[in-house]
This record gives C-alpha cells, sequence and structure tokens, in this order.
C-alpha cells in the first residue's frame, strides 16, 4: 500500500517578552505543513499561530507587499514576510529561521517598535505631504531629468529593512539612516521646494550623509528595489556643489 507523507516545512520562530511576563529570548520550531508553491513565509507563521501557538506575535495588514508592516529576518536577510516565498528558500534546507528586524526595541516575538524609526524620516524630511507649505506651485515635467531621478526614489513603503540591515545604524543610534535620508532626497531633489537649503544643511552633519558608508547593505534589502545608497550620494553631491560654488565666489567675486 502506498504511504502519502505530508511535506512539511521547519519554522524556527526567535521569541521574546511572553504574555505571562517570561523576557528571555528563545527559539521555538513550528513543523508546518507545505501548502504549495504559493506559500510564502507570512503564511506560514499565520499557520504556527494559529494551529501551534496563538501568542505568536508578528504583523502583517496587506499580505501583498504593499503596506510594509511584514519586515522581519528571515534565514538572516532582512525581508517581507508576505514576499518572501517558501519554495525559494527550501534549497539548501528545510529549515527557515525568523527573526525580528534590528537596530529597534523588541516589543514581542517578531513585533518591533518603530517609532524610533519613524520620527527620523519625520526630522529628515518634516513636511511629509508634497505640497506643504515650502513648495512653489510651479509645475515640473514628469519627463524631465528631476523628476526621472526623484519618481523611482518615491516608491519606499517605510518597511525598516534597509534600517534593519545597515551596520551604521548599529554603530550611531543617533544616524538618521537610509529611509530618512532617501526621503530627505525625494524632497530636496524637487525644484519647487523652496526651503531646500535649509533642509539640505539639516542633513548634511555627522549623524546624516555624512554618517553614510556607502556599503549598499540597504538597497541589497529594499523590496521596492530603490537604492538609498544612490539618493544619499546625489544629497552629498549637492552639498559639495553648493559649497564649492560659494567658495569660487569668495575666490573669484563677481
Ligand atoms: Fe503588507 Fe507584508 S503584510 S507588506
Amino acid at each position: 500500500m502506498c504511504e502519502t507523507r505530508m511535506e512539511t516545512i521547519s519554522l524556527i520562530v526567535k521569541r521574546t517578552g511572553q504574555p505571562t511576563g517570561d523576557q528571555e529570548e528563545r527559539w521555538n520550531r513550528f513543523i508546518v505543513p507545505y501548502a504549495g508553491e504559493s506559500m510564502n513565509v507570512l503564511d506560514s507563521l499565520i499557520w504556527a499561530q494559529r494551529n501551534e501557538d496563538p501568542s505568536l506575535a508578528f504583523r502583517c495588514a496587506c499580505r501583498v507587499g504593499m503596506c510594509g508592516s511584514c519586515g522581519v529576518g528571515i534565514n538572516g536577510k532582512e525581508s517581507l514576510a508576505c514576499r518572501t516565498m517558501v519554495r525559494d528558500l527550501r534549497g539548501d534546507s528545510d529549515e527557515i529561521r525568523v527573526e525580528p528586524m534590528r537596530h529597534l526595541p523588541v516589543v514581542r516575538d517578531l513585533v518591533t517598535d518603530t517609532s524610533d524609526f519613524h520620527a527620523k524620516v519625520n526630522r529628515a524630511a518634516p513636511s511629509t505631504e508634497l505640497g506643504g507649505a515650502q513648495f512653489a506651485a510651479a509645475s515640473v515635467s514628469p519627463l524631465s531629468r528631476e523628476r526621472r531621478a526623484i519618481e523611482p526614489q518615491r516608491e519606499c513603503i517605510y518597511c525598516g529593512l534597509c534600517y534593519s540591515a545597515c551596520s551604521i545604524v548599529g554603530l550611531d543610534d543617533e544616524y538618521l539612516g537610509p529611509a530618512a535620508l532617501n526621503r530627505a532626497f525625494v524632497m530636496l531633489a524637487d525644484s519647487r521646494n523652496q526651503q531646500s537649503q535649509d533642509a539640505l544643511a539639516s542633513v548634511a552633519n555627522e549623524h546624516g550623509l555624512w554618517r553614510c558608508h556607502t556599503l549598499f547593505e540597504c538597497e541589497a534589502v529594499c523590496p521596492k528595489g530603490i537604492s538609498p545608497t544612490l539618493a544619499i550620494q546625489r544629497l552629498k553631491r549637492k552639498v559639495i556643489t553648493n559649497k564649492l560654488k560659494r567658495l569660487l565666489k569668495i575666490i573669484h567675486p563677481g
């Protein structure tokens, strides 16, 4: 008689801060039925929570890579759980290790407190809505070089994966980080922004632009294919160009 064995995956989740008050870190293994090609890591977490441990904590909302709430570390790499297919992780081992994002306080299990991350984004680019008071009404062609440079960088969903992957954030907790500086680029590269010089000065400091060591760790994990490194380099060039222009005026007045 032919016996059919159900395929399973071994989901190993880092747990912290249980409802009982136990704050000790530990790894829990869940044996999850493999649901086929379309199964993603978020599906496996949901299965584990519904069938094994209702106290397993993680965040999700849209489940289609839009809201940015399901960011975690998966087998050592920052990823969105809803966009990481189980089939793509099954090559080397049937184990999937999931842990919370780095550089953010853990609230419980995979849930992190992102308030510091969002505060830095707001600090780097205070007006979160383009069209605020500092923006002139002039229109800019969507085909202009300026818009073509800005548009891809606007796709950020503020998931925090780049912040977690960035080694410099781990070394300097005041560092604004890739997403915040990318947001600053989106604001400052817009020629309609009438306060761009002030805003540029506020990010051109030791905890802003100059702290980036161009390691490209942020772009390696961005689920939207954005390169915050490129945005940071463009802002650095803007600062240096402005300084050189001022210097030239002093050396060659008139
Ligand atoms: Fe929204 Fe994953 S649940 S991005």
